[in-house]
């Protein structure tokens, strides 16, 4: 056990590990059983999909440190453009690295006057100039006992033609028996996207991964487990006062955990004043790192209807908002609804209805005054939300 002034333990920001991923065991128990070597099973290819900052690339990580443990090769890439040819060089790497360097055969010995000797090293074969031909290479210098595990974050529609290729490819191996396993992540319409447009069998039979808040549990679990681990405690109300804090919003359990550990360093106990202060900053910096730049993305039209819906305290009625809208057409309304929608701003908890997916947006759209298609997650993510307490109401 640390000392109370010990660093804190959260880790706020984007893509870093947390001390205790909550509530994933169950993915991570399922994608443990799927790579052990020649139990092809369908979490092989798993396709992870979710709003911003709840939790997909340190889930990617997560996967991919335990298959790395299992003995496997781990290849990993963000799908921006050129992510194939940045493989094909780790591929490269990878084969350089474990390829048997050979006995050195002696070629020829020379006589007096300047007596030599010879050594030809064997030239490794060069490397095949086909991704295809690469994951071949490796998976027989990996295999038997590991394969190769991709993890393919930020997926979107941008990269599509360079996806299809790579996952031709790997499709290909796989029929032919090779230990591969992939992992892709992405915001829900580019993985839609890519499971409207893919062609490959092998991810049309990829499991689909939703990532949700965390459940109110998970969320305590999150946010007490790593003070205990490091030495602290906290009091129940406090505890209690964070997690509802967070909504249930991953990045949250970071950032607030983090800022309540670092208000009284070296107090044994974190209180509920060191909480309140670590959740009103976390509700500006919501403002600052998240919402703005998502904002700062949107045309005047998207930012209107988000407006429109920061004037109902809950869920807002799409019949209502055409009206507060004045002259727009049912047409217009639902091409900027799915822009949103897509950008992970809004979701539809029921036909006809709209609602904010991230935490403290409506908050955030009060304070800076910023003048029906059904997500397919719409529905779960109502009935997780209803079922968590609500926000702190001095917050
Ligand atoms: N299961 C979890 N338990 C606790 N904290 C988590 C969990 N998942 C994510 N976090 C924390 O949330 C924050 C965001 O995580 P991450 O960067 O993986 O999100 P993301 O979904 O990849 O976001 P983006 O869509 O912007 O890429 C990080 O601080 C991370 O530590
Ligand atoms: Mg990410």
């Amino acid at each position: 056990m640390s000392s109370p002034s010990s660093p804190s333990p959260f880790r706020a920001g984007f893509g870093k590990v947390p001390p205790t991923l909550a509530g994933r065991s169950k993915i991570i128990r399922a994608f443990a059983e799927a790579i052990e070597v020649g139990a092809w099973g369908s979490e092989r290819a798993l396709l992870v999909r979710g709003l911003r900052g709840v939790g997909k690339t340190v889930l990617l990580e997560t996967l991919r440190r335990q298959a790395e443990d299992a003995g496997w090769v781990t290849i990993s890439e963000t799908a921006s453009d050129g992510f194939v040819v940045r493989i094909m060089n780790k591929l490269r790497e990878a084969i350089t690295l474990r390829q048997p360097s050979g006995a050195v055969k002696i070629s020829s010995i020379g006589i007096a006057p300047i007596g030599h000797i010879g050594f030809v090293h064997p030239e490794p074969s060069d490397p095949p100039a086909t991704l295809e031909g690469l994951v071949e290479k490796l998976a027989g210098l990996v295999e038997p006992t590991g394969g190769i595990l991709f993890t393919l974050d930020e997926v979107s529609a941008a990269t599509m033609k360079e996806f299809g290729v790579f996952a031709g490819s790997l499709q290909r191996s796989i029929s032919r028996d090779h230990e591969i396993a992939m992992i892709c992540a992405g915001l829900h319409t580019d993985i839609a996207t890519i499971l409207r447009d893919g062609t490959s069998t092998f991810l049309r039979r990829a499991h689909n991964e939703n990532l949700d808040f965390l459940s109110w549990e998970d969320t305590l679990d999150a946010i007490s487990t790593p003070i205990h681990a490091h030495g602290r405690t906290i009091s129940p109300d406090a505890l209690d006062y964070a997690a509802r804090a967070t909504q249930g919003y991953p990045f949250l359990t970071q950032y607030i955990g983090d800022k309540a550990w670092k208000e009284n360093q070296n107090e044994q106990n974190i209180s509920l004043a060191d909480v309140k202060t670590a959740a009103r900053l976390s509700k500006r910096q919501m403002g600052a790192n998240i919402h703005e730049p998502a904002l700062g993305r949107l045309s005047i039209q998207e930012r209107t209807l988000l407006a429109a819906m920061a004037q109902d305290d809950g869920p807002s009625a799409i019949a209502e908002l055409r009206q507060r809208l004045g002259s727009i057409t049912p047409q217009h309304l639902n091409n900027i609804r799915s822009k949103l929608v897509d950008a992970g701003i809004v979701y539809a908890p029921q036909r006809g209805k709209l609602d904010f997916a991230l935490p403290y947006l409506r908050d955030y759209l009060r304070e800076h005054t910023v003048t029906d298609a059904m997500n397919a997650t719409g529905a779960d993510l109502a009935k997780a939300r209803a079922a968590f307490p609500p926000p702190p109401t001095d917050l």
